[in-house]
């Protein structure tokens, strides 16, 4: 393939990808999205195997690791249940990280891409490897204790070290005094130091920065892990001078940061102290490890109540969480949804911007079970709307539905905002015992006069529902 052709087809890939981030904005145009993204990343693949910057010799490699790669993924895809997609994520973003060190360690020892600058341009090009290799190490082990945090191998409690601060600060004086010598370095040899000291310090900053976020604040490192691994890929597209990979690798930095924007608002938190770690500890107290003694009597209720009470309702407001997805209930619950409808009842989904594990979790279940777009609306949509609803039905939700948030000011989650079920006229939560969500707090609406308790695992007691409301 001529240089011009391949310039030309990553044009076309990159006009894809814009295209399909403007149709993964909207849930209707998603598909469509999605399908922009795979034809761009196929236009983008064969574009550069067949480029010419890829010798005969290369092709065996290049074959090899698509057959290894492409086995594994396939794997993944199959096994992976919709509730580890977060993990997943996770790990995935920890090997863009590795990549992009790996990429910039090749670059630096071989001669012929070094041999290829001179003077300003040399400079430059090994700042672009410190740099690339900086952003890669820590967005590589920083993804790789988030997929501990989101699998539970690793507690999701905040470690906070005394003097963190300090620590991270001197940390990045380090990375900037090793940055001088190694681009003042005479030879490579001499340039290995630096930059294995540098990578060392880039590592453990990784471990240590998602080490003290936890709880509620995981939403936003996961976000901002994948901002990183743009950037990441970013680097890696300046070290190999590939123009495609850089404006790839600045479209996810880019909306990644602004997904952890939108999260952090979702949140009422601001970048910076999720950054500095602790949610939890600083303002209130921390989450008990082994979750918290419920404090208070419940209202349970049986299945076939339930179906009386939302067959007697007008307005229902349906508040999907983890356990929706955990239970995979929500075909049942758009079978219920249909039967109420039909029935004349107003029948709306109110979504949490963190419910579930991952940014949209909700939505991708409910529009897998093909639940009209027009009845799933965001929480600031409706969250005015609770006290003219006979029924909100909690799914398998925990912390996105605790009144806590707004109530204590001592709460872990204490200022993110929340659906507030407990002003319907009755709330109904149903989940499989008193445990905490992922936050580990406790939650008062449990115990409000309002309330009831739905307890069983959720698809099990809404199939019960359905057969009730049926009957
Ligand atoms: P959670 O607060 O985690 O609560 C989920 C509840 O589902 C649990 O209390 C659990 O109670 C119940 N459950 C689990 N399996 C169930 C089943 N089979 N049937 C019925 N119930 C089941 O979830 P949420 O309300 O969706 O809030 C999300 C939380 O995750 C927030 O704290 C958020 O910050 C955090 N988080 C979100 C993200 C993103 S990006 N969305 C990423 C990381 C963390 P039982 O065990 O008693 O059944």
């Amino acid at each position: 393939m001529s240089a011009t052709l391949a310039t030309a087809s990553y044009l076309g890939a990159t006009i894809l990808f814009i295209l399909s981030l403007g149709g993964l904005s909207n849930p209707e145009s998603s598909r469509r999205g999605n399908l922009y993204g795979m034809i761009g990343m196929t236009i983008a693949v064969l574009a550069t195997v067949f480029g010419p910057h890829v010798t005969a010799a290369g092709y065996a490699w290049i074959i090899g690791a698509l057959v290894i790669g492409g086995g594994v993924g396939i794997y993944a895809a199959r096994v992976v249940r919709m509730t580890q997609m977060p993990e997943l994520v996770a790990l995935m973003h920890s090997l863009v990280g590795l990549a992009a060190m790996l990429v910039g360690f090749a670059n630096y020892i071989d001669p012929a891409a070094s041999s290829e600058f001179t003077g300003a341009a040399k400079s430059i090009h090994e700042m672009e490897i410190y740099i690339g290799i900086l952003i890669g190490a820590v967005t590589f082990t920083g993804s790789v204790i988030a997929f501990g945090k989101l699998s539970g191998k690793i507690s999701g409690k905040t470690l906070l070290l005394p003097g963190r601060h300090w620590l991270n600060l001197a940390g990045l004086l380090v990375v900037i005094w090793f940055g001088r010598e190694f681009l003042h370095a005479e030879s490579i040899a001499d340039g290995m130091t630096p930059l294995i000291v540098m990578t060392v310090i880039a590592l453990l900053f990784g471990v240590h920065m998602v080490m003290a976020i936890g709880g509620a604040d995981m939403p936003v490192v996961i976000s901002m892990l994948n901002s990183y691994s743009g950037w990441a890929a970013a680097a890696t597209g300046f070290m190999l001078s590939n123009d495609l990979l850089i404006v790839v690798g600045a479209l996810v930095g880019s909306s990644g940061a602004i997904l952890s924007y939108i999260m952090c608002r979702a949140m009422n938190r601001n970048f910076i102290s999720v950054i500095a770690g602790g949610f939890g500890s600083d303002g209130g107290a921390p989450a008990p490890a082994g979750g918290v003694q419920p404090a208070g009597e419940v209202n349970p209720i049986l299945a076939a109540e339930t179906a009386e009470l939302l067959r007697d309702s007008k307005n229902v407001i349906i508040v999907p969480g983890y356990g929706m997805a955990v239970a995979q209930a929500q075909h049942t619950v758009f079978e219920i949804t249909k039967v109420l409808r039909d029935k004349g009842v107003n029948v709306r989904f109110g979504i949490h911007p963190v419910a579930g594990r991952m940014p949209g979790h909700m939505n991708v279940l409910l529009a897998e079970a093909k639940v009209p777009y027009d009845i799933v609306l965001e929480m600031d949509e409706l969250n005015e709307d609770f006290p003219d609803t006979d029924v909100a039905m909690i799914i398998g939700a925990n912390d996105i539905v605790n009144p806590a948030a707004e109530e204590d000011p001592a709460s872990p989650i204490a200022g993110m905002p929340v659906l507030q079920v407990w002003k319907a006229k009755t709330s109904i939560v149903m989940k499989r015992s008193m445990a905490t969500g992922y936050a580990g707090v406790d939650n008062p609406l449990f115990y409000k006069d309002n309330n009831r308790m739905l307890f069983g695992d959720a698809k099990k007691m809404l199939d019960e529902v359905l057969a009730a409301l049926k009957a």
